[in-house]
Order: structure tokens, then sequence, then C-alpha cells
């Protein structure tokens, strides 16, 4: 769309609601390149989000009060990252959201029947896909930074303050910046000492290490100093053979990254942790994948998600034996809420650019005919009594 066109495209930005979260679907720069590209952006102000409502401003976008998006003209459409309060109002507008309720998820009818009443439409971006059907946009990248970040954090907490029961002082807190996270990361486990007092020097093994998440995980590792072969990258050729693995007992962190799209061999199980004894090396494992609930975890030692707040549960290692923490927050990229949300916004852009011919360009036409697809199934569901 060409910025001569008279009649320049309309998108909202909405604020989030969802506690914690400070990532924004469209940032400064993104609104800038949108605003060069013939769209009229309105941006909610938004004090959770990390980026500051005059950034916005400067580059042109137009500033309303929070949360002012349902009394919006209903030709515009509404962009945002996470899901709407839980709510029965119908929703006439076009929506751009993680909506979280193609899957059945809790809630999901209640979600997509607020579309059929208010004869809105919902473009979940979870379903923007390439012609190859892979996500035109995720997180996955920053997830993985900051759950190695969150790995090493509760690494250098076990090595420095306590040597055995729950790591109770450690919380994680959303950065300003990656270089930020780096510095604290590294500044803690400068201090982890050997018994000889030499430094400290951790391994780590990522799995799923050629993926969104472990591509992310490599690189906080190798930004924070440890040496390329004190970082074992584990993709789907090293798991061929089938678990457990003895190798994960022997680095200081495992950090799970892997798509699990069927039923595997565990990679590590309560009894090869004990039959460990105490001269396992493995201290932490990250769980980004957080398959926690999933019957085909590769990772059954523990069974509940943990928080920012309290971001390690233990794991049951058999008496005498070292003790062995284990992080699983499946919102991790908020930790680096401005590197992810320019990362994603970035990557969604081609797609934004497009949004004036959505009623022709692929990414937008199948992502429509999905929530069809969803929309009726849900009003079917309701129909039947929830059933
Ligand atoms: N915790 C969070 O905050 C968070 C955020 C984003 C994504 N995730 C989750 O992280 C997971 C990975 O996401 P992604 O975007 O990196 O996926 P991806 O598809 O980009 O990468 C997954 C990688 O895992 C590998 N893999 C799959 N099965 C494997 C196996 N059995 N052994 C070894 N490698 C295997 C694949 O080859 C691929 O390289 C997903 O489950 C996603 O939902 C979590």
């Amino acid at each position: 769309m060409s910025s001569t066109t008279s009649t320049r495209q309309p998108l909202w930005l909405r604020c989030e609601k969802k506690e914690f979260e400070r990532r924004a679907a469209l940032t400064p720069t993104t609104a800038r390149k949108l605003i060069d590209a013939g769209f009229d952006i309105t941006v909610e102000r938004d004090p959770q989000r990390i980026f500051d409502d005059e950034e916005y401003e400067k580059v042109g976008c137009k500033l309303v009060d929070n949360n002012t998006w349902p009394s919006a003209p209903t030709e515009i459409p509404i962009i945002g990252l996470k899901e709407l309060p839980v709510s029965t109002d119908p929703l006439p507008h076009t929506h751009i959201q993680f909506a979280h309720c193609y899957k059945n998820q809790a809630g999901w009818a209640a979600v997509l029947t607020r579309f059929a009443r208010g004869k809105g439409t919902l473009y979940d971006l979870e379903f923007l896909q390439d012609e190859h059907g892979r996500r035109v946009a995720a997180f996955g990248f920053h997830a993985g930074f900051a759950g190695a970040a969150a790995a090493a954090l509760a690494l250098a907490d076990r090595k420095t303050n306590s040597t055995s029961g729950p790591l109770k002082g450690l919380k994680l807190e959303p950065y300003n910046n990656e270089h930020a996270m780096v510095a604290d990361v590294k500044e803690k486990l400068s201090k982890v000492r050997n018994a000889d007092g030499s430094p400290f020097k951790p391994k780590a093994l990522v799995i799923g290490a050629l993926g969104r998440c472990g591509r992310g995980a490599v690189d906080l590792f190798r930004k924070i100093g440890l040496e390329e072969d004190d970082i074992l990258k584990w993709d789907l050729a090293e798991t061929a053979k089938g678990g457990p693995f003895e190798e994960i007992l022997q680095v200081d962190m495992f950090i799970n990254c892997i798509y699990l799209s069927s039923s595997i061999p565990p990679f590590i199980t309560l009894d090869t942790i004990r039959a460990a004894g105490p001269n396992r090396r493995l201290s932490v494992i990250a769980d980004v994948s957080c398959d926690t609930t999933n019957p085909f975890n590769p990772i059954p030692v523990y069974n509940v998600m943990t928080t920012f707040d309290a971001p390690t549960v233990e794991v049951d290692v058999g008496e005498g034996n070292p003790p062995l923490s284990v992080i699983s927050i499946d919102h991790l990229p908020t930790l680096l809420p401005r590197e992810a949300s320019e990362q994603f916004s970035g990557d969604l852009l081609p797609s934004l650019y497009q949004l004036p011919e959505r009623k022709t360009a692929r990414v937008w036409v199948e992502a429509e005919e999905l929530f069809k697809k969803k929309l009726a199934d849900a009003v079917a569901y309701e129909a039947q009594g929830g059933k």
C-alpha cells in the first residue's frame, strides 16, 4: 500500500491486560514502518507496556486512552498480543492476537461465540503461516534465551547461596534489555568458584538446539561466555538412539527446547537421577518446552509450572543426593519484553503490510478460513449445551 493512496489502512494497538505482560504486538519501530507504508496507527496508552507511550507518539501514532478499543469504529482492526479479559460481550471488530481458543483450551467456545454474537473476526497470531505451514512470527528465540539465563541464575544461586533444599531466594524480573540480562547473569556466575578457588566453568546441554528456542538458548550461553565445547547442542540426530541419556547428568544445566509432537522415550527419569548418586553434575533443568502435563513429557521428573516469583521446583532426587531444580515457566519471553517484541513484530510486518488486501492475501485468507471453521465448531458446541 503506498503512502500516496487516499485511503490509509487504520490499525489500533490495544493495551494488554494480562498480568506481567510487558510485550507489544507493534513496537515504535514497526509502527513507524507501517505509517510509512500508508497505515494510520492508533495506540492505547499503556503503563505496563515496555515501550513508553511517547515513543509511539514520536513516530506519528495517535495516542488514545487505555482500554478504549471497544468504542473504536468497527472498521478499524484491533491488534494486541494476549487474550482479552474474560467477558460475554459481543466482539464486532476484527482482532489480531493470540486467543488460545483453537485447541479446545478451557473456555474456548465462550471466547469464540463472542465473535459470533458481534459478527467480528479473529486472526489468531499463532495460525498466521507461511506457504510451508511455518508460523510467520513466534517468540521462541527469546524464550530459549531467557530460559537459559534463568537456568544460569539458578545455577549461580545454588552454587553461591545454598547447597541443599529449595532455591528460596531466586526471583526473576523482566530486564530492560538483553544487555542488562547478560550482564546480570555474567556477574552472578563470576562469583562462583571451584573448591580450589579457580573460576567455575559451567557446562550446558541444549536439546532442540536447531529450533527457535534452542538457538536462543545457545546464543545466551555464548553471550555469557561459556566455551563452545561446553555448550552441547543436540537435536533429532542426537536423540534418535532413544533416552534416557546419561549425558544429561554430566552437565550443570540441561535446557529442553524440543517441539514435542509424538510419544518419545523420556530424556531423563527419576531412576536415572537417583542411580547417578552423589556425584551427579546436573544441577538445573530449564524445561522451555513446558510439556509439563503432556502424557509424552520427556522430562517426567516434576509436574508443576513455575513462576517468576518462585522460578524453581525441586526434584525428588533421593536421600543423600545433590539437589536438582527445574524451571518450567510458560511465558519466558516476558523476561526480555523489548527485544522479544521487536523480533516478533518485525517478523509480523510482511503480513501486516498485506492487511489492506486481507480478503485475497493467502496468509490472511487461510487464517480467516480457520477462524470460520473454529467459530462453527464453537457455535455447535454451545448449541448442544457445551458438550
Ligand atoms: N516456555 C515458553 O515461554 C515458551 C515460549 C515459546 C515457545 N515455547 C515452546 O517451546 C517449544 C519449541 O518451540 P520452537 O519455536 O523452538 O520450535 P521449533 O520447531 O522452532 O524447534 C523445535 C526443535 O526441536 C527439535 N526436536 C523435536 N523433537 C525432538 C527430539 N525428540 N529430540 C531432539 N530434538 C527434537 C526439532 O528438530 C527442532 O529443531 C514448543 O513446545 C513451544 O510451545 C515455550
